[in-house]
């Protein structure tokens, strides 16, 4: 595809519902329909990164992704970071990335102090590692990631991003991105909060940035057959009226498969859940104006 990506991000701050696997398994299943997709792992812990077997890149020295969300001199170096998978483009995560809650914290605040408070802008720039006074505009926290993949030279049918499992600039910066997101979700209790708390930071955003976020759908994750998980993904269909919920059951494949390096569709045993991936791939395609003809 030529000119703009479609994107999403898969975001829950809740940790541990299966951002990183539904992540991994809708690119895998993007990439079976034929799509081009560049995955983005924003999150400091680099769970997609070592899993899709780029430990090497996690460990890198600078410049790193870090270097291109914070510094707008290094911002093409993206270029030079992506890594080739046999599924997907991967633009990994580093070890530095843990520095950019910090970095972008302290540039949102020398854009809000602007040119009326020197004394306090200077004393943050000291505390900074890339961002520097002449940097900031404004805006310029939010917009890094979004800034940062327009700098990628290459094509892609989708930039997919996995996000990290709390509230901050990174997640923030994820959604500015991609403007659509894609919400897995245990089906358990505890998800009812994480989700409230997702709806209302997403709103806070909209009405922060100006922008609109759509929500693709819901993948209710690692889903049992008991009546407790039938009564969550029934909420998660009341809350989310207007969009898919999908469900995902509980598979050690594909734990085996995130083992292996690979999506569930590299993986060389079928898994029962390929039918589903499949299927937010497919309504991603429809949302995004792909057709079956594109293939
Ligand atoms: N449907 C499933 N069936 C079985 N295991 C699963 C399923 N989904 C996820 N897991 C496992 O649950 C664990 C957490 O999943 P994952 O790392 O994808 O969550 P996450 O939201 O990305 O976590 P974090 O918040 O730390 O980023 C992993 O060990 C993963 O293999
Ligand atoms: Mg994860």
């Amino acid at each position: 595809m030529t000119g703009e990506a479609a994107r999403l991000c898969v975001t829950n701050a809740k940790g541990g519902t299966g951002k990183t696997t539904v992540a991994i398994n809708v690119a895998g299943a993007l990439n079976e329909r034929g799509r081009d997709v560049l995955f983005v792992d924003i999150d400091p812990q680099g769970n997609a990164t070592e899993g899709l077997g780029l430990a090497d890149a996690y460990d890198r020295a600078p410049p790193t992704l870090f270097d291109t969300l914070t510094d707008p001199a290094k911002r093409s170096a993206v270029n030079d970071l992506i890594e080739s998978h046999e599924e997907m483009d991967v633009l990994p995560a580093n070890i530095d990335l843990l520095h950019a809650e910090h970095e972008l914290t302290i540039a949102d605040l020398m854009d809000k102090l602007g040119s009326n408070h020197p004394e306090a802008v200077q004393a943050l720039e000291s505390q900074a590692i890339n961002t520097k006074r002449e940097h900031i505009s404004s805006g310029y926290a939010i917009r890094a990631l979004d800034t940062a993949l327009a700098a990628i030279e290459y094509d892609y049918d989708y930039i997919l991003i996995d996000s990290p499992p709390f509230y901050g600039k990174l997640t923030d910066a994820s959604i500015f991105a991609t403007q659509n997101v894609l919400i897995p979700a245990l089906t358990e209790a505890t998800s009812e909060r994480a989700i409230e708390l997702l709806i209302e930071q997403v709103a806070a955003l909209e009405e922060h940035a100006g922008i609109t976020v759509d929500t693709i759908g819901v993948v209710a994750n690692r889903v049992e057959q008991t009546s407790e998980d039938e009564m969550m993904v029934d909420w998660f269909n009341a809350v989310f009226a207007d969009h898919p919920v999908w469900e995902v059951r509980k598979r050690v494949a594909l734990q085996r498969a995130f083992s292996a390096g690979t999506s569930i569709f590299a993986y060389d045993q079928p898994v029962d859940m390929e039918a589903v991936f499949l299927e937010i791939a497919r309504a991603c395609d429809r949302k995004f104006g792909f057709t079956e003809e594109t293939l």
